[in-house]
């Protein structure tokens, strides 16, 4: 069984998580984006995407490769500020099709923001809507950032791997 990640990072903890998980499972990792490496070589797939203004980036990558990979055992990994729930679930389903999601394992894992490295209209927009933003919790991370990075977070996925590639073939 030969396996690939491909992900698609703005800021680059998507990328130092594809990173992660290529040094513990020794699978070849490709940014999406660049247009390196062909998914369909593949037998399996790792994808990871930050969400970047309630959107998935990777999106249009995926929708235009996904009747090539949709047969394949496919892990997605979704990166973000907010933590798992109704509300991360929602930004991904409107992200991608029913028919997408509905076929890929998912896992959820937090990122980082840090104001410093911010592009200018970014750090302004992420200043306004944390200003705004009800919820006080989420608007402050909003404004000041955060570090959720968390190389144990990649267990799942790790998991995910052996289960693929210890699986026994029946012919
Ligand atoms: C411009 C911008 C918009 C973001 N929008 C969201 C969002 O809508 N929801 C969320 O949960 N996190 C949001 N985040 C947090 C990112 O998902 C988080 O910083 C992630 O780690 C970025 O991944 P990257 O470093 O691979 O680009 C946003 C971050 C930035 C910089």
């Amino acid at each position: 069984m030969k396996g690939a990640i491909f992900y698609s990072s703005k800021y680059g903890s998507t990328e130092q998580y594809a990173n992660w998980i290529a040094e513990a499972t020794g699978l070849p990792v490709f940014d999406a984006i660049d247009g390196n490496g062909d998914p369909s070589r593949y037998d399996f797939l790792i994808l990871g995407s930050p969400i970047i203004y309630f959107r998935l980036i990777i999106r249009k990558w995926l929708k235009k490769h996904w009747t090539e990979i949709a047969q394949k055992p496919v892990l997605f990994y979704s990166v973000s500020g907010a933590s798992a729930g109704k509300k991360l679930d929602g930004w991904i389903s409107k992200s991608l099709s029913q028919d997408i999601v509905s076929k890929m394992h998912i896992v959820n894992l937090k990122g980082r923001q840090r104001p410093g490295e911010l592009n200018p209209f970014d750090a302004i927009m992420l200043k306004v809507a944390g200003f705004f933003n009800p919820d006080r919790e989420a608007g402050k991370q909003e404004s000041k950032g955060f570090d959720y990075m968390d190389k144990n977070s990649i267990g799942p996925i790790i998991q995910w791997v052996r289960q693929i590639t210890n699986k026994v073939e029946v012919a």
